[in-house]
């Protein structure tokens, strides 16, 4: 129908977020109302008389449904201010990185980006600088649930996180895309100096990849271990917690262990039967069968189970 409103009435609409400007009449699959501002009532007289149309002035009462988030905001905050648009997600988490100048409005600006994000649960700003060694960030809750725990899909794979305990970038997906794509192939080792909750690690091992994979924050360590589990990979991901340096210290010094040589040949398959989809036929592993693979939470020095992990 709107193919039909020529070039100088189309400005005449009554453009806005979340209302229908055509409508159907009372259930009337074939007679529609078409919705012009109330200003443009003269403009239109011509088109409805030549048309043998109907002309009905009316009142219609808009929400805060009918407002995109920033016109919402641009509502709330006084000019001066800026209006914050971009936040980033995890989960059901949206995180900001308000200015000064926001704080005094914080829980309006939340409430708005909570309301407008149907799948946000939780919103965050972070406050404070990042912390150096293991790259996290205070926190505040400034709308929705009290939760910093999140589980982010990452192309199919569950990943669990706190975000304020352990680094995290969902940003960074494509890239760990693009490295086990371009840099890693089936039955290579790779070792993960600082891994952080295992993103890369997990997207490896789904490729067929052994990993060693490392994390000084004990946070990391915890949720490295509860998302190889989830995943189902921990034939193929050993998880640490240590420093890097003392990590690959322990990682070179293993490959001469004569115990690791000995046991080579019982504990891995054959390299044609090997790779993620050698569970294929079998009952998948519980999350608990999974864990036990990986020993006790509190072993973070873990010895190396085969020789094929030692060559990365
Ligand atoms: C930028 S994050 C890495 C993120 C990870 N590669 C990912 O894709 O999410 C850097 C990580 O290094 C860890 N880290 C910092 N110092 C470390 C050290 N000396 N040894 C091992 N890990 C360390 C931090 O805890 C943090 O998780």
């Amino acid at each position: 129908m709107l193919k039909h409103v020529n070039k100088e009435l189309r400005p005449h609409l009554l453009l806005t977020h979340n209302f229908k400007t055509v409508q159907h009449i009372n259930g009337d699959k074939v007679r529609r109302r078409v919705v012009f501002k109330k200003e443009a009532a003269d403009a239109l007289r011509p088109f409805v008389d030549e048309n043998s149309l109907t002309l009905v002035e009316e009142d219609i009462e808009f929400g805060f449904e009918n407002l995109k988030a920033s016109e919402a905001l641009d509502m709330i905050l006084p000019k001066e201010v800026l209006t914050p648009t971009g936040f980033e997600t995890v989960g059901h988490i949206a995180h900001l990185n308000l200015d000064e100048e926001h704080m005094p409005y914080k829980f309006e600006i939340g409430e708005v980006f909570l309301r407008k994000n149907p799948k946000i649960r939780t919103v965050l700003t972070k406050v404070g600088y990042i912390k150096a060694v293991y790259r996290t960030f205070d926190f505040e809750v400034i709308a929705g649930e009290n939760t910093f725990e999140a589980c982010q899909n990452e192309d199919g794979l569950p990943l669990h996180l706190d975000i304020a305990k352990v680094y995290w970038c969902s940003r960074l997906a494509e890239e760990r895309n693009r490295v086990v794509k371009e840099f890693l192939k089936p039955e290579e080792t790779l070792v993960d100096m600082f891994c952080g909750i295992g993103p890369m690690a997990i997207k490896a091992a789904k490729a067929g990849v052994r990993v060693l994979a490392n994390d000084l924050n004990p946070d990391c360590y915890h949720y490295l271990r509860k998302n190889i589990a989830t995943n189902k990979v921990a034939d193929y991901v050993i998880p640490y917690c240590m420093d890097a340096r003392a990590f690959m210290a322990h990682v070179v010094d293993e490959t001469t262990n004569a115990g690791v040589l000995a046991r080579e040949a019982i504990a891995f398959p054959e390299p044609e039967q090997s790779g993620v989809k050698r569970h294929k036929k079998k009952r998948p592993p519980t999350y608990a069968e999974e864990e036990k693979k990986m020993g006790p939470e509190e072993d973070r020095i873990s010895e190396i189970p085969g020789k094929q992990f030692l060559s990365f």
